[in-house]
């Protein structure tokens, strides 16, 4: 062997790495995404940069488009994930895959305007940055927004103040930069739940950044339409709590918990409604023994529909990442009951070992053992369920 592969040598001269990856996260922007990405690559112009789009198996022609411009734009790549959902995971896996010495994000519905991205590329080659973010509210307080969308950016601004290192004045952006060693800081830590990854990043790097901001407004989209919903706030104090809490409570595991209350009065309900609808009253023969009945039945209607109804909303909240559809819905669906099954027994054995062995009064015995129970239905579930 001579000791130089020709071929790698050639390559290591002609392309080598590019200076910046941008990731493109996408789902459904068939209408924008092809003057998206021409427009930033003439932005930024003669930057080594490549553009990697994340896709999450749009429904439309976003993947079709992107190919077809990666045919003439050899700077462009494509990675399509198909069963994983949500603009930080994918942002995430986009970094994990780019050769870039410096790390960016953009939308892909033209929101963010490709002037200011070649700004912040500017700045962050610069060398003295280790994070640099597009923000919309630099130097002033008014966000621009209206009525309760002011009172909450407003909110999570100065919630997400307490748990960051670092005093972006627009921690919500979605446009930003970094060097490779910041995002390799904060790596191990990232939870990639929901919509808001330079919060992510920045509270999850043990670093405090030298940082720099650009400011710039966010555009129109540019046709399709827009993935924010309410799913997206609880998201959002789900990752402020596990990053004011050092990461004690799971993002996840706050989501589960939330969802795991919201099945406590789903079973009161359902008690209450089976309490009026049984209650046939003194007049039937064998009164006691029909009484039995009904009770078992409506505890178990109870807690059969409670159990059912927190599957569903954690599939489309706490998982939705990972959201089960059709066949698979249904095996998840039996893994979810049988994990909280043996949920409720665990908690029952608890219980009853801790009022009467430990002596702890019998409402703390079923309340902790409850607790416990739930981060047992946690691990159990989303292993059984959502298989991860
Ligand atoms: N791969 C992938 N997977 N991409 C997604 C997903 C997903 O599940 N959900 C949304 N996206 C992509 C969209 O296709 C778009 O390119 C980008 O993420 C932003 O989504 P929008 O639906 O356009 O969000 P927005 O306009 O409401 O939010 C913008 O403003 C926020 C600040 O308030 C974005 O810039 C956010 O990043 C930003 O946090
Ligand atoms: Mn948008």
């Amino acid at each position: 062997m001579s000791g130089i592969d020709p071929v790698s040598a050639s390559a290591s001269v002609s392309g080598g790495a590019p200076d910046l990856s941008l990731i493109i996260c996408t789902l459904n922007e068939g209408v924008a995404i092809r003057s998206v990405v021409e427009e930033v690559s003439a932005a930024l112009g003669s930057i080594r940069h490549e553009i990697i789009v994340v896709d999450d198996n749009s429904s439309d022609n976003t993947a079709a488009e992107v190919l077809s411009l990666a045919q003439s734009h050899p700077h462009v790549r494509l990675h399509v994930r198909v069963n994983e959902r949500g603009l930080s995971s994918a942002a995430i896996k986009g970094w994990d895959i780019a050769h870039g010495k410096y790390l960016g994000v953009m939308d892909g519905d033209g929101q963010h305007d490709p002037v200011a991205i070649r700004a912040l590329a500017d700045m962050i080659m610069a060398g003295d940055k280790d994070l640099v973010c597009v923000s919309r509210y630099i130097g002033q307080t008014d966000t621009g927004l209206s009525g309760l969308r002011d009172i909450g950016s407003k909110v999570a601004t100065a919630a997400t103040g307490m748990v960051l290192k670092v005093p972006l004045s627009d921690p919500m952006s979605g446009c930003f930069m970094m060097t490779r060693d910041y995002y390799m800081s904060a790596r191990p830590k990232l939870t990639g739940i929901g919509f808001k990854i330079l919060l992510d990043v920045a509270a999850s790097s043990p670093i405090k950044p030298r940082f720099g901001e650009v400011k710039a407004a966010l555009r129109q989209r540019q046709g399709g339409e827009s993935k924010l919903d309410i799913r997206v706030v609880l998201d959002l104090g789900a990752l402020l709590i596990e990053k004011a809490t050092g990461g004690v409570l799971n993002a996840r595991f706050v989501l589960f918990a939330g969802v795991g209350v919201t099945g406590v009065f789903v079973y009161a309900a359902v008690l209450f409604l089976c309490h009026h609808l049984f209650n046939t009253g003194e007049s039937v023969p064998m009164y006691r023994f029909q009484k039995r009945l009904d009770d078992v039945l409506s505890f178990s209607l109870a807690i059969w529909v409670s159990m059912t109804w927190n599957f569903f909303v954690n599939n489309a909240i706490t998982f939705r990442d990972k959201r089960l559809k059709g066949i698979a819905m249904f095996y998840g669906l039996l893994g979810f009951y049988f994990a909280c099954s043996i949920g409720a027994i665990l908690s029952l054995f608890m219980a009853v070992y801790m009022k009467d062995h430990l002596r702890i009064h019998y409402m703390v015995a079923g309340i902790v053992a409850a607790l416990l129970s739930s981060v047992w239905n946690y691990f159990a579930s989303k292993w059984l369920a959502w298989r991860t």
